[in-house]
């Protein structure tokens, strides 16, 4: 899923000079786009969404969408109050105050209007090191959820996720899966949160494991944050089925191409006088009419042309996905990961 924060993928407008959600449409694959509560509540504001019907209409994409509580920008953005009732935030468009409770972050996405919207969690930096910070946030996550629940006025319309937290200790990660267990009628899916934040991998990889060990075989398993190409492998292998990132739009800003073999990073010199496309197996309008070299020079002139980069990220990851549905339905998808992994590091044994 890619991430337009605020309904839109600015990257994409300039080059081709319309809207970003045609492109998307183009990148073939995409089927659900997310949003977050918090900034698409700033701008452009409820009463507009509600005038439309909701983000979908708003930002005429007829596909899925996915919208996030606003829990995870308590982390990512600003100071949080910390406050049982809910959060407080600064707005940092005009400073307002925004106080994001459960049942306000419901009536929220209830008005964006989503396919799938989140419960409000308590996200903890996972480079905190405050054990009784992490207690407190599983448990509010939980009395959060049930809060959330009541609050939800489409159930039938709207499919809400509840989010595991639990920092990097199974245990706390066992209570947080126990109680949503327990409101399991009430979940059409789980979200793993709380993670990509900097811990080790392999710390990433037990918490993916030991969440989609426990999870139910029928529902999707989300986690969120998520991210490099390798990681959407390795937590499809553990069990996982959705992933959200901003870092195939953000890395293509600083001029880099997500490549089978890693990563090209255009900008830098010995691209100059390549020849090839960004990918040989890449069927993206960018691969089909551009060069390395082309690329090199244009965005060295004008770095809006970065958005082109932004095309064949998105294009690479959906690809991506889409050949893991294949290798698994056609029960290959051991050799697929085995394929990928060598690609990526050819010279370990
Ligand atoms: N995005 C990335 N991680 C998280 C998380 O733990 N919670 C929420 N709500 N969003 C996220
Ligand atoms: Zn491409």
């Amino acid at each position: 899923m890619p991430v337009g924060t605020q309904g839109k993928f600015r990257e994409l407008y300039m080059t081709f000079c319309l809207r970003a959600t045609y492109f998307l449409r183009n990148t073939g694959t995409v089927k659900v786009v997310l949003g977050n509560t918090y900034h698409l509540e700033n701008r452009p504001g409820s009463e507009i969404l509600d005038m439309f019907n909701g983000l979908p209409a708003f930002i005429n994409w007829k596909r899925g969408t996915l919208t996030d509580s606003g829990g995870f920008q308590m982390v990512s953005l600003l100071d949080l109050a910390d406050i049982e009732e809910g959060v407080a935030f600064q707005s940092p468009v005009d400073g307002r105050q925004l106080f994001l409770t459960p049942e306000r972050s419901m009536n929220i996405q209830n008005s964006i209007g989503a396919d799938i919207l989140m419960a409000l969690d308590d996200v903890v930096s996972s480079a905190s090191t405050n054990d009784t910070r992490f207690e407190q946030a599983t448990r509010r996550t939980i009395e959060w959820l049930d809060r959330c629940i009541s609050a939800h006025r489409r159930p039938y319309q709207q499919a809400m996720f509840g989010i595991i937290q639990g920092g990097t200790d199974k245990y706390l990660r066992t209570t947080s899966i126990e109680g949503l267990l327990g409101r399991n009628h009430h979940l059409p899916g789980y979200a793993i949160g709380g993670l990509a934040g900097g811990e080790h991998k392999k710390t990433f990889c037990e918490i993916v494991s030991q969440c989609c060990s426990r999870l139910p075989r029928d529902k999707p398993r989300y986690v969120m944050g998520v991210g490099y190409p390798l990681d959407i492998v390795v937590c499809s292998a553990l069990g996982a089925d959705l992933y959200d990132c901003v870092y195939p739009s953000r890395t293509a800003r600083f001029g880099t191409a997500l490549i089978p073999e890693g990563v090209l990073r255009l900008k830098t010199t010995s691209m100059a006088t390549d020849y090839r496309p960004l990918d040989s197996d890449c069927d993206c309008l960018v691969c089909k009419n551009y060069c390395r070299a082309h690329l090199h020079a244009k965005i060295k002139k004008d770095p809006s042309a970065a958005s082109l980069l932004t095309y064949h990220n998105i294009r690479f990851q959906m690809r991506l996905c889409t050949d893991m549905h294949i290798a698994i339905a056609e029960q290959q998808f051991t050799p697929f990961v085995q394929a990928f992994v060598r690609r990526m590091f050819p010279q370990r044994p």
